[in-house]
């Protein structure tokens, strides 16, 4: 098999969001960041004091796309404004198809400690933009870990492994696959992917080193390029990773805030529906 070799090496940039919380935007919201269809942007949240992160994100809108919570320390409250509420704790996930139009509030259950985990956002295709809200929530217990040689181990969130092991989310629109890879130091991960499918890397923990020989440290961010397979090796100690990994959806992108559709009209439409209360 090919492996893939990074096409861009980027690193994430300071940022704050909601009221006031302290991110590293990995991907999404600016030129001179990297953006992997179908995936729009990925933010990093990463604190041990509460003063960065208390004020949370009071209520706001999404429509047309999905955001993806993952969680690695600390627990964050949802609460939307159609009655659906729920806490997602250490290690677990929430898969929240916007569709036609939420608003929700995000805040950190806890006042104290560390609270460490990523959101990413995922567009959706045109004829499923529209579709009602939905969510998948899922703790950690229920995610596999597959352990594989080198003492690799491959904890999946969504999708499947190409050993088996099947995350207990499914992403119809887009295939997308998100596993978090601990790797002990000089262990290789190593996984088919289809050409026609988009992928990248992200370390959040140690270092990372390609076929190439180029390296990826923490908060680095890999596009992955041509061939049919995903391939890296930790270097100078243990790594943490995320790969994520899905199908082009390949249609025009009008985007602003925390609306994604296809073009300005919808862009208008869906402004007036929120300020007409029609979420
Ligand atoms: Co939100």
């Amino acid at each position: 098999m090919s492996a893939r070799l990074p096409t861009r090496i980027t690193r994430g940039v300071p940022t704050s969001d909601g009221a006031g919380v302290r991110l590293t935007r990995l991907m999404g919201g600016d030129p001179r960041m990297p953006s992997v269809d179908p995936f729009l942007m990925l933010d990093y949240f990463d604190s041990p004091d509460a003063s960065d992160y208390l004020a949370g994100f009071p209520p706001h809108p999404h429509r047309g796309f999905e955001t993806v919570t993952y969680m690695l320390d600390g627990r964050m409250r949802h609460k939307d404004n159609h009655g659906h509420e729920g806490v997602i704790e250490t290690g677990g996930v929430q898969w929240m198809t916007a569709g036609r139009g939420i608003i929700h509030s995000e805040m950190p259950e806890q006042t104290e400690g560390l609270m460490r985990g990523f959101q990413l956002w995922v567009n959706l295709p045109a004829k499923l933009k529209m579709q009602a809200p939905a969510y998948q929530e899922h703790p950690a217990a229920t995610m596999p870990i597959e352990a594989r040689e080198g003492g690799v181990a491959v904890k999946v969130i969504a999708g499947s492994t190409s050993r088996g092991a099947k995350g207990p989310i499914t992403v119809e629109a887009t295939g997308a696959r998100y596993f978090d890879l601990t790797l002990p130091d000089d262990a290789t991960f190593d996984e088919p992917l289809p050409a026609e499918d988009a992928g990248f890397v992200v370390v959040h923990a140690g270092a990372i080193v390609f076929p190439d020989g180029r390296t990826v440290d923490a908060l680095g961010l890999a596009e992955l390029g041509a061939g049919d397979a995903v391939r890296f090796t930790a270097t100078r100690g243990p790594a943490r990773v995320l790969f994520i990994a899905g199908k082009p959806i390949r249609e025009p992108v009008a985007w602003h805030g925390p609306f994604v559709m296809n073009t300005r009209d919808e862009l208008v439409q869906a402004f007036e529906d929120y300020q007409a209360g029609r979420f």
